[in-house]
């Protein structure tokens, strides 16, 4: 058990990025109600995944991560929630025949409600308002009354991340995320273009191969093509709500935070001596850090050291978003800093959060080029330096939504408008996020056969 931790440790610590409850009363009594409410997820499936990543730290797998900036009460729907799903579904097939490796899927779902903003306040014709947090906190719209922090959205955020993670459960294990039912997930799929057609070819190969599997006596009802491990991870911001769902497991006696599988820290909490970092210490869920370009190195690896003293792999990953233009510059520093000092860690890319812009139309926007360009050099990076870049994190969701322009689909600045759906970042949309995981699979398949050609002309040595 970690020294000198308990739940609410990080209450004596200073902390950024948290609301002022108006109500104290209401507050504690939620807290209260929240704490004796069932947990969300079992102990034994965050390890389950903490040892997944830990293939993906040494090689053996990839982690697909993605989904909404922020999820809300307002769009809480069953479609919604089926579509991101079948989207990263799509999008871990398209990785797994390339990568020929095991793809770790972990949705930014079932408690993704809170978010770190760059300034306290919003100001909009000339009237200054609290900004918006995420939905468990308070409501986007601009007037006064939304915006007062009310802690009974604690609760419905618990709700639905409750309602959202049933179904996730039911669709990955209950016979949707059957592989023979690749075709079908296509069937109602929103977008067009060359990432549906060569997805469309990729589900025949499949096919083929199920039936050749079947033929040969292997049952494609058998557990492994049957249903698939799905997790759910969020920004672990809001700690009373973290705390209130922090439980000792009874079979390992281990202290975990049942609100999601995995959670990470944001770029703007993750400062050592602070609350957030405090908090992460005495859970042992696998941990995120994002990694942003004015990360300061000594006390990254400090904070790795505090989180990780074992050096576990699979327990921190790190989430790199530093921007298409400087990631070269700023990436190769961290890598050769993190290795050199033995850490064992995940290196996934997210390619969102350093390429936002703002279109001419005043949208927030991210160019698809531009989240293209920064996986890509990603990737680049860390075969150069003898790396293993092994994950992707995205903001994104399985709508047809225009909020990032650019892809085939071409979505230009004055396209952002017609479906402009987004409660915080611009997502990419199902098609894009097919067609950069397609060119992801171009990348991890060019990747795998010079490790083939290494390791053949090494044998022939
Ligand atoms: C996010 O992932 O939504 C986010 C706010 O990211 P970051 O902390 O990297 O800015
Ligand atoms: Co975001």
């Amino acid at each position: 058990m970690t020294k000198n931790w308990k739940p609410d440790s990080w209450r004596s610590m200073p902390i950024r990025q948290v609301p002022t409850y108006p109500d104290e009363l209401k507050l504690t009594e939620v807290e209260a109600r929240l704490g004796n409410l069932p947990p969300l997820v079992f102990a034994g499936e965050a390890r389950r995944l903490k040892k997944q990543l830990g293939d993906v730290a040494n090689g053996n797998a990839f982690l697909l991560q993605g989904g909404d900036c922020a999820e809300s009460f307002a769009e809480f729907h069953a479609d919604k929630i089926r579509d991101t799903f079948r989207v990263l579904l799509q999008m871990s097939v398209a990785l797994t025949f390339a990568a020929s490796c095991p793809i770790v899927k972990v949705g930014r779902m079932a408690g993704q409600y809170a978010k770190p903003r760059s300034s306290d306040t919003e100001t909009k014709d000339g009237v200054v308002l609290p900004s918006y947090r995420g939905d468990i906190i308070n409501g986007i719209s601009f007037d006064e009354k939304s915006r007062i922090p009310d802690p009974e959205r604690m609760v419905q955020a618990y709700n639905q991340s409750s309602s959202t993670l049933n179904l996730l459960r039911a669709f990955a294990q209950g016979g949707y995320a059957n592989l023979k039912k690749v075709h079908q997930w296509n069937l109602d799929f929103v977008g067009r273009g060359e990432a549906v057609e060569k997805y469309q070819d990729l589900a025949g190969r499949i096919d083929e191969a199920l039936a050749f599997m079947e033929a040969c006596g292997i049952d494609p009802n058998s557990t492994a093509l049957h249903g698939t491990d799905f997790y759910v991870s969020h920004e672990a911001l809001l700690l009373r709500y973290e705390e209130a769902l922090t439980r000792i497991d009874s079979t390992s006696g281990d202290w975990y935070d049942t609100s999601g599988h995995m959670v990470w820290i944001g770029d703007r909490t993750r400062i050592k001596g602070e609350a957030h970092v405090e908090f992460l210490r005495g859970i042992q869920n696998p941990l995120g850090l994002k990694v942003g370009p004015t990360t300061k190195l000594d006390e990254l690896i400090e904070i790795i050291d505090i989180l990780n003293p074992e050096n576990e792999a699979g327990r921190i990953t790190l989430i790199c978003r530093m921007g298409a233009g400087i990631v070269e510059d700023k990436l190769p520093p961290v890598i050769k800093r993190i290795e050199g000092e033995g850490k064992t860690v995940v290196w996934s890319s997210d390619p969102m959060h350093g390429n936002t812009i703002s279109a001419n139309n005043g949208f927030k926007t991210r160019p698809f080029e531009d989240v293209l360009a920064e996986i890509r050099r990603f990737f680049r990076i860390h075969r150069s330096m003898g790396t293993y870049a092994g994950g992707v994190h995205f903001e994104m969701t399985g709508q047809d939504v225009t909020e990032c322009t650019g892809g085939a689909e071409a979505i230009t600045e004055e396209k952002l408008a017609d479906r402009y759906r987004t409660h915080c970042d611009p997502r990419l949309n199902a098609s894009q996020s097919l067609e950069l995981a397609f060119l992801i699979a171009e990348g991890l398949k060019e990747e795998r056969d010079e490790r083939i050609k290494v390791a053949k002309a090494a044998s022939s040595n």
